[in-house]
């Protein structure tokens, strides 16, 4: 209990003026009330507005790509990008086991099936090499689409996801799907500001998707954004996110079913006002991330560093226990001394939503469940 004592009074040293700890909150020191405000005062609250378009002009300069589209949440962002990508009822998405939940279910919204590919222990996204191993034992080339053998399925997407801001491979995962002639949608959700050899993460894909939940590196409150090089993609998307309404003045046909999924006005003004803090934001957690490196090297516990040529945004900061008791110990000593940790997701194979689904093994993905807690890693105010 010595060790978790000392953890505890440096993670408390990081954060000198709090009693209790949260795991990340957020900061609103910039621009935040001034562009709310100015969004009220022009009385374009909801999804028309000029900090729409700003807001997906900032997206699309960050990530480098060249159209960026806003929506409600990441969610809703996974389900259009997934969609506009071609996935229909009855395909099959190969995604994470260990990832959050809204990725599996906006496979599913669509009618598909997940299958899940296990992780790579050095980034925690989906392991390229398991990739290459699940697709030559598993699939087909027909008619230019990848076909499931045991499942006749089409493989019609993968989702790879660079879990709590480290990239995933993602340069060999692209390359791997293109040779199966198989999308690939990038939840990069937890990853805004982390670049992989020097490209924005979501940058890669057909399409990537973010998240500006509350808990996020920046947030609007709720929020999300699909970003892509594809122009038709791109009109698609915004069009099936704004209930796919012909536009006219004042004619209301539609040519598809839509979706009422654009982001309002109001969130993307805060937004805006957060994205101008972004690298100042991951500088301050990078920092953290030295400091918390530093001290639990020295004390003998294993913690997550970024991989070579890799630029994180460690939006949570990542210990690894020795086995899931020492886990739970851990977890219990250090949320008594109102220092929030947390485990990771359950396994998404182990949910009874999609226990049936095809998995290939998952044994890196169950050693890091049953081992890793995140530690506190908000953006620590030093204004
Ligand atoms: C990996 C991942 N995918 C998708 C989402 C969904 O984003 P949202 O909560 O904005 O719907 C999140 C976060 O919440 C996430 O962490």
């Amino acid at each position: 209990m010595e060790k978790f004592q000392k953890a505890v009074d440096f993670i408390r040293s990081q954060f000198p003026e709090k009693g209790f700890i949260p795991l990340h909150e957020p900061l609103f020191i910039g621009n935040e009330r001034k562009y709310i405000l100015d969004a009220i005062d022009s009385t374009f609250v909801s999804s028309v507005g000029a900090y729409v378009n700003r807001f997906e002009e900032m997206m699309a300069s960050i990530a480098g790509t060249r159209y960026a589209v806003a929506t409600v949440n990441g969610t809703s962002a996974l389900h259009m990008a997934l969609l506009v990508a071609g996935v229909k009822k009855e395909d099959e998405v190969l995604t994470q086991a260990f990832t959050f939940i809204a990725t599996a279910n906006a496979i599913s919204y669509l009618g598909a099936t997940p299958a899940f590919i296990d992780i790579d222990p050095l980034t925690l996204g989906m392991c390229a090499d398991k990739l290459q191993s699940f697709l030559e034992k598993n699939a087909t080339l027909k008619n230019g689409a990848a076909i499931n053998k045991a499942t006749g399925k089409r493989i019609a997407a993968c989702v790879p996801m660079h879990s709590f801001g480290f990239p995933c491979e993602i340069d060999r995962i692209v390359e791997i799907c293109s040779q199966w002639k198989i999308p690939v949608v990038e939840d990069a959700a937890e990853s805004l500001g982390s670049y992989y050899k020097d490209q924005h993460t979501g940058s890669f894909g057909l399409a990537g998707v973010f998240s500006f939940n509350g808990n996020k590196t920046v947030t609007c409150g709720g929020g999300g954004a699909i970003v892509t090089n594809n122009e038709e993609l791109a009109k698609l998307a915004k069009h099936l996110t704004t209930q796919a309404k012909v536009p006219h003045v004042w004619e209301f046909t539609h040519d598809h079913i839509g979706y009422n999924y654009r982001m309002p006005n109001l969130n993307a003004a805060f937004a805006c006002a957060q994205l101008e803090q972004l690298s100042s934001f991951v500088e301050n957690k990078r920092e953290l991330a030295s400091n918390y490196s530093g001290f639990f090297n020295k004390e003998g516990f294993e913690f997550m560093e970024e991989t070579q040529g890799v630029r994180s945004n460690y939006w949570l900061n990542v210990l690894l226990l020795s086995d899931r008791k020492e886990r739970d110990l851990f977890l219990s000593y250090t949320n008594d001394k109102k220092v929030m940790t947390r485990p990771a997701w359950t396994l998404m194979s182990k949910l009874p939503m999609f226990s049936t689904a095809q998995q290939d093994g998952l044994e890196v993905s169950q050693d890091i469940e049953d081992r890793l807690v995140n530690i506190p890693s908000s953006v620590r105010n030093k204004k």
